[in-house]
């Protein structure tokens, strides 16, 4: 059966990086296996959704519909995405038999340093709305399989370790 492992958090919080090891060190193994990184996604279906909560709930949809449509094919699929709603996370949980949640927590302090985007300090000037964990709510995961604290830059080998023992067979 193939899986399927989330990696949720807020913008900057790590998905893409975590995720990216994840999928080398897995697809190593089984090579079945592909990333699915969301903004990849938004991109490949021509930015046609906005960042709103419309337009963030339907790229949610759109990117687990995906997983379970390359899932039911026996391919694993490591999905680095935002996506916290809780509707979302249901309907992963009740279409995967392999399916695991890892949360990735980061103190806002840390995120607004990072601030890779730029979308932090944006929202902080009142230049951007539409943030996650600013203006925007969301909806924390309630089942993750692991929440891990991914703000240190030592972090990142020990929470690829523990994503790995429970994903691994
Ligand atoms: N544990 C960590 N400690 C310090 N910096 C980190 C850590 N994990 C990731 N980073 C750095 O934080 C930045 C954001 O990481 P990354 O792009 O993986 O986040 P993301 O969750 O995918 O963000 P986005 O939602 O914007 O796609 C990158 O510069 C990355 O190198
Ligand atoms: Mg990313």
């Amino acid at each position: 059966m193939a899986k399927l492992i989330w990696i949720t958090g807020l913008a900057g919080s790590g998905k893409s990086t975590i995720g990216n090891i994840i999928y080398e060190r897995f697809k190593a193994l089984s090579p079945a296996t592909v990333f699915l990184d969301g903004d990849r996604i938004r991109n490949i279906f021509g930015d046609d959704l906005g960042h709103d909560p419309d337009g963030r709930i339907k790229n949610a949809r759109r990117i687990a519909g995906l997983c379970k449509f390359l899932v039911e094919q026996d391919i694993n699929v490591i999905c680095a995405t935002m996506s916290l709603y809780s509707e979302i996370h249901e309907f992963n949980r009740n279409s995967h038999t392999e399916y695991f949640e890892i949360f990735l927590e980061c103190s806002m302090d840390e995120l607004r340093k990072r601030d890779q985007k730029g979308l932090y300090s944006m929202a902080m000037e009142g230049k951007a709305k539409n943030i996650v964990g600013v203006d925007l709510a969301y909806d924390k995961p309630e089942k993750a399989d692991l929440v891990l604290e991914n703000t240190a830059m030592s972090d990142i080998e020990g929470n690829v370790e523990k994503i790995l023992k429970l994903v691994l067979p």
